[in-house]
């Protein structure tokens, strides 16, 4: 490094930022439309779509509005859609998650029906849609979450969604062992291309506010024996490995911002694909400031994208996905 001449510095890094055209060539990452999946509600008996008051311009899909999002997101480049069903009856062992015709199983159809393959149809593999409790596994005689009897649950979910024509489950619940569990269901059952995305580092977080409006989940209590303690970094390695060995196809940090640290030990450590989720509350915060007129919102939101990519992020699902992508075509 040239220590310069008399008062002036011999080393100037904002010459490469001096035009458009220059930070364009030498930016480190972007935000490619491919990269992003869009998470989608899908509601039992909606006649309408209806507007969800925590995430403005975010809806719970009717069967038809669900199928022009897919389409709408496949034209932006998009590569992927989570699906999640909001089903009309919710009961203590969710059975809307195992029953063929349960909202979510009829979504994965009807979303294969409209694009096919040409986007990647992901589905959230847990029970917290369909429970009455709104716990993401079954309870025991004392109101704990049976993590083993849960398990069982999850692998006839896996069925339903694979037969359904789902190409990603996202085992989304933080149950001990349940991607070796739904990995062995789905083999035995002749799914071997059925993928599986997990919940690596899922942290019980404030930020999912706005989802259990979206999925009307009547959790009343919290989930903290189940996700991991927003304290623990290292955890999440020991997550990672779990996962790896059970069969993880990808694995996913959640939420997103708050936990870019985690997101970028867990990029460093693997060889399989690394995805984020920002999640509701990220996207309400972000919607609530700009709608204040506080922040900048597409720079903000593009900037939040960005950041996810810097982390190590190869995939980031992110309710922003069919604008974002748009932009990043342009970009
Ligand atoms: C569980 C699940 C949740 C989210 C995705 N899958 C809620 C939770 O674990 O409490 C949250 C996603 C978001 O907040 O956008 N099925």
């Amino acid at each position: 490094m040239s220590s310069g001449y008399g008062e002036f510095p011999g080393t100037r890094p904002r010459r490469l930022r001096a035009t458009p055209a220059l930070r364009r060539m030498v930016a480190e990452h972007r935000v490619h439309p491919a990269d992003l999946v869009l998470p989608a509600f899908v509601r039992e008996g909606a006649a309408e779509p209806v507007p969800l008051a925590s995430m403005p311009g975010v809806v719970q899909h009717t069967r038809d509005s669900l199928r022009k999002a897919a389409v709408e997101a496949l034209e932006a480049g998009v590569s992927g859609i989570m699906l999640f069903g909001v089903p009309e009856t919710k009961d203590a062992v969710g059975s809307a998650g195992t029953d063929p015709e349960g909202i979510l199983q009829v979504a994965i159809r009807d979303v294969r029906a409209e694009v096919g393959e040409a986007l990647v149809i992901m589905s959230d593999l847990c029970l917290d849609e369909s429970t009455d409790h709104g716990h993401c596994g079954v309870l025991d005689g004392h109101g704990r979450v049976d993590n083993d009897a849960t398990l069982a649950r999850y692998a006839e979910m896996a069925l339903v969604q694979a037969e359904a024509g789902a190409r990603v489950l996202g085992p989304s619940g933080m149950m001990d062992g349940q991607i070796g569990h739904v990995r062995r269901a789905l083999d035995e059952a002749g799914h071997q291309e059925v993928s599986l995305l997990a919940y690596t580092a899922k942290y019980t977080s404030a930020f999912y506010g706005p989802f259990r409006d979206a999925v009307e989940s009547g959790l009343t209590g919290d989930r903290t024996t189940y996700q991991q303690d927003p304290a623990n970094a290292r955890e999440a390695l020991r997550e990672l490995a779990l996962d790896l060995a059970e069969g993880a196809d990808m694995v996913m940090v959640k939420p997103g911002l708050p936990y870019l640290d985690v997101l970028r030990r867990v990029a460093d450590e693997v060889a399989v694909p690394v995805a984020a989720y920002q999640v509701s509350g990220e996207y309400a915060m972000i919607e609530a400031a700009a709608g204040q007129g506080w922040i900048e919102r597409e720079r903000a939101i593009d900037e939040s994208l960005l950041a996810f990519k810097r982390a190590g992020a190869d995939v980031v699902l992110t309710y922003w996905a069919v604008e974002a992508a748009r932009r990043a075509a342009r970009g």
